[in-house]
This record gives C-alpha cells, sequence and structure tokens, in this order.
C-alpha cells in the first residue's frame, strides 16, 4: 500500500484535501490526522472492518478501548447515557480540547471492537482546527488511538506517523506539529467522584476548579491494562534503555562520567539549562520553567535518540504538580520505572 501525504494549511485552499480524507474515512479506510494532543490514526467508529485497519496498522492488542472524537458536543447524547451537569460543566470549560470523558454507553451504537467488552464509551472534541473540520464534515464518530506503531512514542509530527506507518496505512493529514504534545486526559465520569485514568493536559487542578475533588487511579493508566509480561516494557519507549534523572547539573554530570567509564555513550533528554558537552547528544526540549513546552516536545525528543548510537538515555524529571503529572507519567513509562543514581 502507498502512503500518501496531504499538507493542509490555511495559505492553500485545501478544501480538496479535506474531501479525500472524508471520503476514505467514508469507505472504512483508516486516516491519520493532527489533533491538539498527538497525531490520531481514524476510522470510522461504527464500521467494524475500519475499526479492525486501526489494530491492524498499529500492532496493537486488541483488547484496549479506542477513544471516539466527535465534532460537535450535541453527538454526545448519541453515544453517552447518565451525562451529568458536572461534565456539562466540564465540556463548556474544556471541549474541544484535551479531556476525554469516559461515560455509560449507548448500547449498540459504537463497533464493538473499538469499545471491547465494555459497557462504557470514551468521547473526545479536538482542539485541532484540521481535526475539527474532518469531524465535522464526515459527520461520523471517529475511533482514533495515537498514530503510532503500538510500544512507539507518540507521534507529534506527520513525518513520525510516516516513519512508522509508511505502507500500512493510505492517507497522513499533515497538519505541523501538534501543540499539547502528550496524549488527552481521560477522566471517568461513571464513579463518584470522577476518577482521572490517564493525567494529560487538561490537569487535576484544573477539573477540580471546575466540578471538585476527583480520584487519581492508583493502578497503573487504563493502558495497561495487565498483558503479557513482556508487553509492558514497550510503552512510549525509544530503542535504548531510557532513566529518568535528578533535574540538577552537577548529578547529570556525574552520571555521564561514570557512565564513559564503563564505555557507554550517553544521550539527554532535558531543558535548554542543563544542555552539557559532556553528553554524546543532547536534545534540548525547553526552558526548565516551562512545563508545556517541554510536554510538547518530549516525544520528539525520545524519537530523536533512536536515530543516536546511544547506548543509554537519560531524562531529566520535572515536578509533578499541573502538566508534569502527565509529563511524569509518560517519562516513567518510557523508562520502565529506572532512575538513574550516580555510584558514590
Ligand atoms: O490525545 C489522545 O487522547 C489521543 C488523540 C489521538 O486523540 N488518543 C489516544 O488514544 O491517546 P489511545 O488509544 O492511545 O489511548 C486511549 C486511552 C487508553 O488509555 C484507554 O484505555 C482509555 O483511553 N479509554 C478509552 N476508552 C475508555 C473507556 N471506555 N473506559 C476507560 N478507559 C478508556
Ligand atoms: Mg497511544
Amino acid at each position: 500500500m502507498e502512503t500518501k501525504i496531504i499538507t493542509v494549511d490555511n495559505d492553500v485552499d485545501s478544501t480538496e484535501s479535506y474531501q479525500q480524507a472524508v471520503d476514505m474515512l467514508e469507505s472504512g479506510e483508516v486516516v491519520a490526522f493532527p489533533t491538539e494532543t498527538v497525531y490520531g490514526l481514524g476510522a470510522n467508529a461504527k464500521d467494524e472492518a475500519a475499526v479492525a485497519k486501526i489494530y491492524e496498522a498499529k500492532g496493537r492488542p486488541s483488547d484496549n478501548p479506542l477513544i471516539i472524537h466527535i465534532g460537535r458536543k450535541e453527538e454526545v447524547a448519541d453515544y453517552a447515557l447518565d451525562v451529568s451537569q458536572d461534565a456539562e460543566k466540564l465540556m463548556d470549560a474544556f471541549w474541544p480540547g484535551p479531556l476525554t470523558l469516559v461515560f455509560k454507553q449507548v448500547p449498540g451504537q459504537i463497533a464493538a471492537n473499538a469499545i471491547p467488552g465494555m459497557t462504557s464509551v470514551g468521547l473526545r472534541m479536538p482542539d485541532h482546527p484540521v481535526a475539527l473540520r474532518l469531524l465535522q464534515q464526515a459527520r461520523l464518530p471517529v475511533a482514533a488511538p495515537s498514530a503510532n506503531r503500538s510500544g512507539k512514542p507518540s507521534p507529534t509530527e506527520a513525518m513520525h506517523v510516516y516513519n512508522d506507518l509508511t505502507g500500512r496505512i493510505p492517507l497522513i493529514v499533515d497538519g505541523g506539529q501538534t501543540g499539547v504534545g502528550l496524549e488527552s486526559t481521560v477522566l471517568d465520569m461513571t464513579t463518584t467522584p470522577p476518577t482521572i485514568l490517564r493525567p494529560g493536559g487538561v490537569t487535576k487542578e484544573m477539573i477540580e476548579r471546575v466540578i471538585g475533588a476527583v480520584h487519581t487511579t492508583t493502578s497503573v493508566e487504563a493502558e495497561e491494562t495487565p498483558r503479557a509480561p513482556g508487553m509492558k516494557y514497550a510503552h512510549y519507549a525509544p530503542e535504548a534503555p531510557l532513566y529518568t534523572i535528578e533535574a540538577n547539573l552537577e548529578t547529570i554530570e556525574a552520571a555521564i562520567a561514570q557512565l564513559h567509564k564503563e564505555q557507554l555513550t550517553v544521550a539527554v533528554v532535558g531543558p535548554t539549562q542543563f544542555q552539557t558537552e559532556q553528553a554524546d547528544w543532547y536534545f534540548s526540549i525547553g526552558s526548565a520553567d516551562q512545563l508545556d513546552e517541554l510536554a510538547m516536545n518530549l516525544y520528539k525528543a525520545l524519537r530523536l535518540c533512536d536515530t543516536t548510537e546511544a547506548d543509554i538515555i537519560l531524562a531529566t524529571e520535572t515536578t509533578i504538580d499541573g502538566v508534569g503529572e502527565a509529563f511524569m507519567n509518560r517519562l516513567w513509562k518510557a523508562a520502565d520505572g529506572k532512575r538513574f543514581v550516580v555510584d558514590k
């Protein structure tokens, strides 16, 4: 299969480009498109055969429910039951935006393989002009996980999608780099109080300002439903082993010195402030005090590590406040919990 890339931006009349993507979705094909969080790999959520193509292209186990993307708030009523006042408030405050709300499902509306074995459904209205226009034009619910091969960091640029899925999908809509850079917050509205299943761009503090206290899952993220033991190692992960490390220049340089002594080459992912000549590769992801910027550039940097010969990757830690919670959640996964501590 040949993978076509179409670029849409405000300078060109892109009506025809959108129509191509809409035609693909309507005819049961998968299409990769940008959202404000990461690129998604979308298919008509009502079409079981189309949804099956998502799992196949990604190489993803099909036991994990997909988020259903909609282009209008009014569509919530087509798929969700028991939409509370709090849910309405959250939609008013954060939609379109990086917040997925999990509701009790209207049975029979969404293809069974998009929400395997679930009585709930996760809905999200993305805040990206390309995604919104596609969804509004297609008038279809679109099931869309991140458009990466399973186990790889989520794509934040069309080229990441291309590198992972070329030959496996027919179309990528290129809308430039995504803004948030981490996947949406997933909030389960079927519990009282609601439960954050996955932290993201809409932070716990932001949600609590609108509806009061919410829970956070203490178990591993929903996405990590226990699978074969080996599976959990392959999450958001670059090829070389990744360790988180304290965000402190002295610690970083001591770690590099120790690893060099062991004849290991080192790539570092961190803020501009710690850019050190000692690292064999240093990927700066923004200013240490700009969490949004760090989040936006994290996955790209993890992917860049795969273009190096690094034996080991060190990635600096942030606070777990605000967007830091989502940032560190993804980093711990990429590291599979490993933290680098310098030998005394
Ligand atoms: O930002 C995002 O959410 C991106 C873009 C493309 O929209 N999508 C995304 O999808 O990250 P995916 O499939 O990689 O992650 C979906 C997450 C998983 O953790 C899944 O378990 C959870 O959402 N989820 C989806 N439906 C659910 C449901 N009904 N109940 C509980 N969790 C659900
Ligand atoms: Mg994903």
